[in-house]
């Protein structure tokens, strides 16, 4: 299957790289639910960004490999303060903990007790990449292990994006200078792709505008 990275519609460009947080703006019910958490083992960030949940990730896990599209993992950035790269920073940083980008995700040959995927759904214009980054999840995890997919999807802020064009499960939207997506993924929509892949839910709800849905391997196929 291709993998579709430069999201691309009607002409428009899609800068999903941009659309990631610093980590001064970590979501404190994430942090806690990853420290409370009775998964431990290996981890991996799915869509790690400016790397947003690491330190949660490192304090709690044995190992983590913290995986974003190449673009994200090579762009030089301000990562807490320090200017460099994501690969970088978590070499220099973080103890048994490696950085690989999507387009090796099949290469991955670990299996992880818990997978992240925070606010990455969201960002993704393209229903194919969607559907590989959840077959991925599936493939990626151990028998027992769980996937947390969170992903935002009611904001007064998001009300801007009403204006823009209609795509897959939000909207484009345009201002002078670049174009950006959001999809709005609540529970039911997150719910329907996992199961379309064959992914079973342990759990799912929602909070603060936010939907939470965590999946296992459907051990019964
Ligand atoms: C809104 S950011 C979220 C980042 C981080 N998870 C967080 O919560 O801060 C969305 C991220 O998804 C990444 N992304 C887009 N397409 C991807 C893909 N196919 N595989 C992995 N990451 C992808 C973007 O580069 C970006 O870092």
């Amino acid at each position: 299957m291709e993998l579709v990275l430069n999201y691309k519609i009607d002409g428009i460009t899609i800068r999903s790289e941009n659309a990631a947080k610093p980590h001064t703006m970590p979501s404190g019910y994430l942090c806690n639910y990853i420290k409370n958490s009775k998964k431990n083992g290996r981890a991996l960030d799915f869509g790690c960004g400016k790397l947003r949940y690491s330190e949660q990730l490192v304090n709690k896990f044995n190992v983590v490999t913290f995986l974003d599209s190449r673009k994200q993992l090579e762009r030089v950035q301000i990562i807490r303060g320090v200017k460099t790269t994501i690969p970088e920073y978590v070499a220099n940083n973080y103890k048994n903990s490696n950085a690989v980008p999507f387009e090796n995700v099949d290469k991955i040959t670990d299996q992880y007790d818990f997978i992240l995927c925070a606010n990455v759904l969201s960002a993704i214009p393209c229903k194919t990449t969607i559907y590989k980054i959840i077959s991925s999840i599936r493939e990626l995890l151990k028998s027992d292990g769980e996937a947390m997919i969170v992903n935002q999807y009611k904001s007064s802020y998001f009300k801007k994006y009403e204006s823009g064009i209609k795509h897959l499960h939000g909207y484009i939207y345009q201002n002078f200078r670049n174009a950006s997506y959001y999809g709005l993924l609540d529970e039911r929509v997150v719910s329907e792709i996992c199961l379309e892949n064959n992914l079973s839910i342990i759990k799912s709800w929602s909070k603060a505008g936010s939907s939470y849905v965590i999946v296992g391997k459907n051990k019964e196929v």
